[in-house]
């Protein structure tokens, strides 16, 4: 099991695996339009943290890293269905935080949930409650309906990888 992280960079064997993580956010999550995925994964700013099993993709998150602002805002999250359930979402997005905080220098991350996932992003520490400045994200992300607005503050110095 590996995690990489990266972006739209042209490299082959990363092209391969992001039209593969593209292919499981479409799978899983059907209420999104399927050219929207396309354009935000393949788009170059964002990045997607990804875990690799025996050199398939199984599951990653698609970010946009607001550097100025530093903050994220998670776009995409899910693992493969035959993959659920067995800790890689956890780990994935522990992954996550450590690459966003000693990478890109964020200090926070704000998704928009969708209903049944807020249980997940809950037990990865996000809160329904925003401590962000409005200042540091308005204007930067877009307000929607009928999605909870989550924000995750990462701790400055907690290893959340071994
Ligand atoms: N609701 C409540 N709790 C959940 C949910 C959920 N939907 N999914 C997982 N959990 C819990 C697990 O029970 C586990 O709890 P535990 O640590 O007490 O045992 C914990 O969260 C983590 O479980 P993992 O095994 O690490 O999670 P998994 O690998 O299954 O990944 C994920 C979770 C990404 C939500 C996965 O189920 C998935 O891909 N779902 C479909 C796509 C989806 O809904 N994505 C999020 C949409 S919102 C967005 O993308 C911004």
């Amino acid at each position: 099991l590996k995690f990489v992280c990266f972006g739209n960079d042209g490299i082959d064997q990363h092209m391969i695996w992001l039209i593969g993580l593209k292919n499981i956010f479409a799978r899983q999550l059907p209420n999104m339009p399927k050219e929207y995925i396309v354009r935000l994964v393949m788009d170059r700013s964002h990045k997607s943290m990804m875990i690799i099993k025996q050199n398939q993709v199984v599951g990653g998150i698609s970010y946009r890293p607001y550097l100025s602002q530093r903050f994220g805002e998670i776009a995409f999250c899910a693992i493969t269905a035959d993959e659920q359930v067995k800790g890689y979402g956890t780990r994935l997005m522990n992954h996550l935080k450590q690459h966003a905080r000693d990478v890109d220098g964020l200090t926070h991350f704000l998704t928009y949930a969708d209903n049944h996932a807020v249980g997940y992003f809950i037990k990865q520490g996000f809160t329904k409650e925003i401590d962000l400045e409005k200042e540091r994200w308005h204007g930067y992300i877009k307000d929607y309906d009928g999605v909870i607005l989550m924000e995750c503050k990462i701790d400055p110095k907690l290893p959340y990888t071994d």
